[in-house]
């Protein structure tokens, strides 16, 4: 799954003096809103409550999480878009709710979706427009706009009009408009929703020649293998929360191992879990029903224990399937979400 030519650079190209391109402090935020008869009631959400995150420079960071666990709201604090209820919030060392005017033109933000696009106009005219919008100076414009749309592969497409393109043309020239004005600072959220397999990986290859180049990008996303691929760390965020935040490999040994084995089969009772539990080695075993046939799910944090001991302990059971594979970003992040949850 991984990518061979992507190697991450660890961020030691800016030099240890420069600071952390993200530096987040028990950051929550509050949405307000009324609901019910005439708007009357009032409705609190505790979208972040108590986020601290810190996102080394040139560092390619993936925020994972379920929907509704508060990643767009960090991600619209980061980039100034909402204010934090309380916390603190550097962004390339300045502190966003003081001074986001300075932090504005140093950072890109790629929301996903269909909004934020003019369709009655090319890709090129939308792009001029933004440059203007953005500061680039008009004698740049024309060349950076050029620069930009060879980068996510638009310049035969420049002059149509935007209505006329495809989702992932589409998710394309927003990442366009978002680097136009050549920002340290990405924010991209969901990059890839929505497209087909190929455009997705075009969009991942698009990310990583960005990173490549020292860009930091910070994006959300809900496909864990998206992040496997693409992040060296990951954070996950679980209503509001960071519940967990390392290394893909990291994250793998803290849910308890980098095996997983499934066995499938029918009329697994409790003794046999409990024997299955107490194996050594076996750390979490998870049980679900897909009709009568049940799946177990064992996280293995040691070598030593093989399909065929599995096997061997569940033989009475007929049609017994026992498969070994790698623990995925998947399996590790539905652990932690469900430990949260339980
Ligand atoms: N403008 C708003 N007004 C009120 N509540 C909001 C608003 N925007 C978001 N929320 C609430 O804040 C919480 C976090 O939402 P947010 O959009 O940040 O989640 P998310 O992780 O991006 O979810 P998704 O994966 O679905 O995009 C949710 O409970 C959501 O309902
Ligand atoms: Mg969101």
């Amino acid at each position: 799954m991984l990518d061979a030519t992507f190697i991450f650079v660890w961020p030691t190209l800016a030099g240890p003096m420069d600071g952390p391109a993200i530096r987040v402090r028990d950051v929550k935020r509050t949405y307000e809103s009324r609901k019910g008869f005439f708007f009357q009631e009032k409705v609190r959400t505790e979208a972040l409550r108590g986020v601290d995150l810190e996102v080394a420079r040139g560092e390619l960071f993936g925020l994972l999480g379920p929907n509704g666990a508060g990643k767009t709201t960090l991600v619209k604090v980061l980039s100034t878009l909402l204010l934090p209820t309380s916390g603190s919030v550097e962004v390339l060392g300045i502190d966003v709710a003081k001074d986001p005017r300075r932090v504005r033109p140093r950072i890109g933000l790629v929301l996903g979706g269909e909004r934020g696009l003019y369709n009655r106009i090319s890709a090129r005219e939308n792009l001029r427009y933004f440059s203007d919008l953005y500061g680039v100076p008009p004698s740049q414009q024309g060349r950076r706009i050029d620069e930009v749309l060879a980068t996510v592969g638009l310049t035969e497409a420049a002059d149509r009009r935007v209505e006329e393109f495809s989702r992932g043309m589409k998710q394309k020239l927003h990442l366009a408009r978002g680097i136009l004005h050549e920002p340290e600072l990405l924010f991209l959220d969901e990059p890839t929703i929505g497209l087909d397999p190929k455009s997705a990986r075009e969009m991942r290859k698009l990310i990583r020649s960005l990173v490549a180049k020292g860009v930091t990008v910070l994006l959300t996303s809900h496909y864990m293998f998206e992040a496997e691929e693409l992040c060296h760390r990951v954070a996950v965020l679980s209503r509001g929360r960071i519940v967990a935040r390392d290394t893909v490999q990291g994250l793998r040994r803290l849910v308890g191992g980098d095996r997983t084995m499934e066995v499938e089969g029918y009329g697994f009772d409790d003794a046999e879990l409990r024997a299955l539990k107490a194996l050594p080695g076996v750390s979490r075993v998870v049980t679900e029903e897909f009709g009568p046939r049940q799946r177990l799910t064992l996280r293995i944090r040691s070598m030593d224990l093989t399909t065929g001991e599995v096997a061997g302990l569940l033989r009475a059971h007929r049609g017994l399937e026992v498969k070994e594979r790698r623990t995925t970003l998947e399996d590790v992040y539905l652990d932690l979400v469900e430990e949260e949850a339980s």
